[in-house]
């Protein structure tokens, strides 16, 4: 299973990533959290994306490709992966296009604006391995505390508000032309958002299960 993950900012594509990549036992490569994790140990990579994701912009094309085409080439890649958050614009697809890699699907996880906004207010992640959790929709079982590794919860920078408005209107100008792109390919799914976590998982297995 080779799939992209598309939808807006805090469209749910980190939970479900979580949840396909344990089922078909494939990893999840996530350009959010590599950029992330970068930021973190203070990589040339990273101290030159700060700037961009701070601001709700999207990282210049040729750093987030250099970082996708060596990710796919290590060996865990080669029964099939996930990717959430890549290709977010059409020449990052046309350069996935061009490693000759084909996917299965590009599956789409639709959800209003106004939803992304109440969401992202909730979002707590973990400081040091990432895990997201949601104050309302998926409470970690002690508050402030990651499930996973029992590290510190904190709010994403870029999950501020006036932040939140640049992500969307950035995803609406240069992400959502991908629907077309992957659709004229024959490889566009979309799934409605629902507001509960399992009843989008049910959907999008569902979804899957038919590829
Ligand atoms: P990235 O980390 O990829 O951010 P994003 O796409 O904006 O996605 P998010 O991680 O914010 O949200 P998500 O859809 O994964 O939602 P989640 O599952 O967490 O990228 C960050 C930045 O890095 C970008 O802005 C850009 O600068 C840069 N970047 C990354 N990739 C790039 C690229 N390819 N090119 C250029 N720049 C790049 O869910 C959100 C919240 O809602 C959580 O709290 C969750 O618990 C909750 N939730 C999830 N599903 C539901 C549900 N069904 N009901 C209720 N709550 C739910």
């Amino acid at each position: 299973m080779k799939l992209i993950l598309l939808g807006a900012p805090g469209a749910g594509k980190g939970t479900q990533a979580e949840l396909i990549s344990e089922k078909y036992n494939i990893p999840t490569i996530s350009t959010g959290n590599i950029i992330r994790a970068a930021l973190k140990e203070g990589t040339e990579m990273g101290l030159k994306a700060k700037e961009y994701t701070e601001r709700g912009e999207l990282v210049p094309d040729e750093v987030v490709i250099g970082i996708i085409e060596e990710r796919l080439e290590l060996p865990d890649c080669k029964n099939g992966f996930i990717l959430d958050g890549f290709p977010r614009t059409i020449p990052q697809a046309e350069a996935l296009d061009k490693m000759g890699i084909t996917v299965d699907a590009a599956l789409s996880i639709e959800v209003d604006d106004s939803e992304i906004v109440k969401r992202m207010s909730g979002r707590r992640v973990c400081h040091k391995c990432g895990a997201s959790f949601h104050t309302e929709f998926k409470k970690p079982k002690k508050d402030g505390i990651c499930d996973a590794c029992g590290d510190e919860l904190i709010i994403r920078k870029d999950d501020e508000a006036q932040t939140v408005l640049n992500r969307l209107q950035v995803f609406h100008e240069q992400t959502e032309p991908l629907k077309s792109y992957y659709e004229a390919q024959g490889r566009l799914i979309e799934v409605e958002g629902q507001d509960k976590v399992s009843d989008t998982t049910a959907l999008v297995m569902a979804a899957l299960s038919k590829i």
